[in-house]
């Protein structure tokens, strides 16, 4: 399924007034709930969530367990308001690879058309799952 439009009504959503980059995401997971995240910056830098943790973290609330996680979904748009594509970052990539016991695909929009998908195992690979701990 697409969410270009649903993500598009998210980014508004975002609060970034120190980048001026908005990032909505969307977590489908095995039964095909649909949760939603955006990024929320600090003034302590540090302490900004991205909107795809957001959305997983949301997901886990709700009832989600681990390896439920089926799709997530991501939208940019930058300063000049431009939609852009947002890759997630390392960070948000393991915690996406633990949800989802290492199978998700992510979506990462720039337009309704234009849209690129990977694995996870893609963007992260030898992925640590915990099963050494
Ligand atoms: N950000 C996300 O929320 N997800 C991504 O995929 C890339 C980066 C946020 C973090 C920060 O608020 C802003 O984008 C610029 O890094």
């Amino acid at each position: 399924m697409n969410y270009f439009n649903e993500l598009n009504t998210l980014l508004d959503m975002s609060s970034a007034p120190y980048s001026g980059f908005n990032v909505a995401a969307i977590v489908v997971t095995e039964d095909n709930k649909v949760y939603k995240g955006v990024n929320v910056e600090s003034a302590a830098y540090p302490t900004t969530n991205c909107a795809e943790r957001n959305a997983l973290q949301t997901a886990v609330t709700e009832g989600a367990k681990i390896g439920d996680v089926k799709e997530v979904h991501v939208l940019g748009r930058n300063s000049e308001k431009l939609l852009v594509k947002a890759y997630p970052c390392g960070s948000c990539r393991q915690v996406i690879a633990e949800q989802s016991a290492n199978d998700a695909m992510v979506y990462c929009y720039a337009s309704e058309s234009d849209v690129e998908n990977f694995t996870i195992a893609e963007l992260l690979p030898h992925a640590f799952l915990g099963a050494e701990l």
